[in-house]
C-alpha cells in the first residue's frame, strides 16, 4: 500500500524541485533567491528613492532592460528570469528603504513579513475551504482574534482579510447596505437594492475616496454619499451629522455612517465615541475606516486617540499601511460574527452542507473571494516577532519623525505648516514671493524631486479648515521609515526648499 506520507528522501544533491510546496521546496526557493540576491546587490540601484528621469524615460529604459515583449520560445531557466527581474525592479524601480522615500501610505515592509509571505506562497495555501488550507484557516483565525481583542471588540466579534482597504470599506458598505435593507424587509442580496427607498451614507468631507467608490459598486450610486463638515481639527462634526439625520425625510434609508480614524492626508481621527452614540441612537450602522490609523492602537502613547473605535459595526485596517506588511493585508473586522450571514454561500463542490456539519467547512461565507490568499501568515509572523511593545516603537518612531518635521517647518520662514504631525503625516506648503504662484511653485517642485530622483514626497489639495476657504495644493511627508533619522528629515526639508527655489525662479523667468 502507498503510504500516506512522503518517504521519499530530502532532496539535497538531487536537481532542484521545480514545486514551490514540497518538502524540500523551500529550501529550492530559497536557493533561487540567493540569486537573485546577488542580482539586487549587483545592480545599480539609482541614489534616491526613485530612479531619475521623466517617467517616459524611466518606463522606456525599464521596458528596454526586460527586453522583447513576447515568450521566449525555450524559457531561459529560473535564475536568468529572476536574476533578470530583480535587476530590473532595483535599477528602475522604487526604494522604499530610502530615507527620502516619504510619499505615500506604502511602508517599507518588514523582512519577517516577507520571509512569512515567501513561506505562505510556497504552500498555495486558499481560505475557502477546509481542504484547500487548514493551517491557513486556523492562522487567519489566530490573526482575527488577536486584532478583534487589540480593538477592543467583545468575543462576537470576527473579521476577514481583504486585498486592501478600499476593499474593506467596500465589504463594510456591503453588509451595513444588507443590514438596512433587511430592517425594510428586502433582502438586497437577490433581488438588489432599487427597492430600497433613497439610501444615504454619511461620512466626512475628508473620507476616502472609496467610500463614493464602494457606493458605487454598490447599487447605492455616490449620489448616496452625504459629506459632512469637518471641524477646525479636520473632525467630522457629530452636530452636522445629527442635523443631517434630522433633515432626513421618510423618503430616504441611512444606511451607513463612515467615520475616517486617521485620514488619509491628516492623520485626523473623527469623534468616534459621539459618532457611535448617534448612530446607535438612531439605529444606524457604524464603520470605522482606520485603514490607516489603526496602527495607533499598537502605541500606548497614540492608542487614545482611537478611543471608541471599539462602538463600531465594522471597522477597516491596513496591515500594508501603519503594520510595515507588504500589500494586501488588509482587514475587515466586524463586532457582530452574524454579519456575514449577508455572505454565506453554499456550493456543491466546495461547502455542501453535510461537509459543513461534520465541520469540513472554510471561510467562503466571509469574503465575496473564492481563492484567497493566506495573507494573514506574514502579519501573523510580524506580531509574533514584534508583539504589541514593538509594533508600538515602530509607530511611536515614525510619529516623532513627523513631529520632527513639523518642528522644522515652523522653523522654516519659506514654508508653511498646513496641517500638523497627528499620526505620521504632515501637510505643508513653500512660500512664495508671489502668492498666486504657490500652488504652481509647489506642484512643480514635487515634480521636480521625482524628475530628478532627490526625494519622493506626497502632494494632495487642502483648505484652511474655515467655512468656504479655497483648497490650495500641498505637500505631504508621510513618514512610515522607522529607521530614519531626525537628520534625513532636515535632508528632506532641504531638498524641499532647494526644489521650490529653481521652480519659484524658472516660473518667475517663465511668465517675464
Ligand atoms: C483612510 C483610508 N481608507 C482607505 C484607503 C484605501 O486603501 P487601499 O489603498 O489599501 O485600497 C486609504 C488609502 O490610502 C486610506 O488612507
Amino acid at each position: 500500500m502507498t503510504p500516506l506520507t512522503s518517504t521519499r528522501p530530502p532532496r539535497s544533491g538531487l536537481a532542484p524541485s521545480p514545486l514551490a510546496g514540497s518538502r524540500t521546496g523551500l529550501a529550492d526557493v530559497l536557493a533561487a533567491l540567493t540569486g537573485a540576491a546577488d542580482a539586487v546587490a549587483n545592480a545599480r540601484r539609482p541614489e534616491g528613492p526613485l530612479p531619475a528621469g521623466t517617467p517616459a524615460e524611466v518606463l522606456t529604459a525599464a521596458a528596454r532592460a526586460l527586453g522583447p515583449a513576447e515568450l521566449p520560445a525555450e524559457g531561459l531557466g529560473a535564475e536568468a528570469a529572476l536574476g533578470l527581474l530583480a535587476t530590473v525592479l532595483t535599477e528602475h524601480g522604487i526604494d522604499l528603504t530610502h530615507p527620502r522615500a516619504a510619499a505615500h501610505l506604502q511602508p517599507p515592509a518588514l523582512t519577517v513579513a516577507v520571509a512569512a509571505d515567501v513561506l505562505a506562497n510556497a504552500g498555495n495555501a486558499s481560505l475557502d475551504t477546509y481542504d484547500s488550507g487548514p493551517s491557513a484557516i486556523a492562522v487567519e483565525r489566530w490573526l482575527i482574534t488577536a486584532l478583534t481583542r487589540l480593538a477592543g471588540l467583545g468575543e462576537r466579534a470576527d473579521g476577514v482579510l481583504t486585498p486592501g482597504g478600499s476593499l474593506s470599506n467596500l465589504m463594510g458598505l456591503l453588509l451595513a447596505r444588507d443590514a438596512a435593507a433587511h430592517r425594510r424587509g428586502i433582502d438586497a442580496r437577490a433581488h438588489g437594492v432599487a427597492a430600497l427607498p433613497g439610501p444615504v451614507v454619511f461620512c466626512s468631507e475628508l473620507a476616502h475616496f472609496s467610500t463614493h467608490r464602494a457606493c458605487a459598486a454598490l447599487g447605492l450610486g455616490e449620489a448616496a454619499v452625504h459629506p459632512l463638515p469637518v471641524d477646525d481639527r479636520r473632525r467630522m462634526r457629530p452636530d452636522a451629522l445629527l442635523a443631517a439625520l434630522d433633515a432626513l425625510g421618510p423618503d430616504r434609508t441611512p444606511v451607513a455612517v463612515v467615520a475616517t480614524a486617521g485620514t488619509t492626508d491628516f492623520g485626523t481621527v473623527d469623534p468616534l465615541p459621539q459618532i457611535a452614540e448617534i448612530a446607535a441612537e438612531r439605529g444606524i450602522w457604524m464603520h470605522a475606516d482606520a485603514a490607516y490609523g489603526f496602527g495607533a492602537l499598537f502605541s500606548d502613547r497614540l492608542a487614545d486617540r482611537l478611543a471608541g473605535l471599539e462602538l463600531a459595526d465594522s471597522i477597516t485596517l491596513d496591515l500594508h499601511k501603519t503594520g510595515w506588511q507588504p500589500a494586501a493585508a488588509s482587514v475587515l473586522l466586524v463586532s457582530d460574527t452574524t454579519a456575514f450571514t449577508a455572505l454565506d454561500r453554499e456550493v456543491a463542490y466546495l461547502n455542501p452542507a453535510d461537509d459543513s456539519e461534520a465541520g469540513y467547512d472554510g471561510l467562503l461565507g466571509r469574503s465575496l473571494q473564492t481563492t484567497r490568499r493566506p495573507d494573514a501568515v506574514k502579519a501573523a509572523a510580524t506580531l509574533l516577532t514584534y508583539g504589541r511593545t514593538g509594533m508600538g516603537r515602530l509607530i511611536d518612531t515614525c510619529h516623532d519623525l513627523a513631529r520632527h518635521a513639523e518642528r522644522r517647518i515652523l522653523a522654516e520662514p519659506d514654508l508653511e505648516l498646513v496641517s500638523p504631525a497627528e499620526l505620521t503625516t504632515v501637510v505643508f506648503r513653500y512660500r512664495c514671493a508671489d502668492p498666486a504662484a504657490t500652488d504652481d511653485v509647489n506642484a512643480a517642485l514635487r515634480r521636480r524631486l521625482l524628475e530628478t530622483g532627490t526625494a519622493l514626497i506626497g502632494r494632495t489639495e487642502a483648505a484652511a479648515p474655515a467655512p468656504g476657504a479655497p483648497r490650495r495644493v500641498c505637500l505631504k511627508f508621510t513618514l512610515l521609515n522607522p529607521t530614519a533619522t531626525t537628520d534625513d528629515i532636515d535632508g528632506l526639508v532641504a531638498a524641499v526648499l532647494d526644489a521650490g527655489r529653481t521652480c519659484e525662479r524658472h516660473i518667475k523667468e517663465n511668465a517675464a
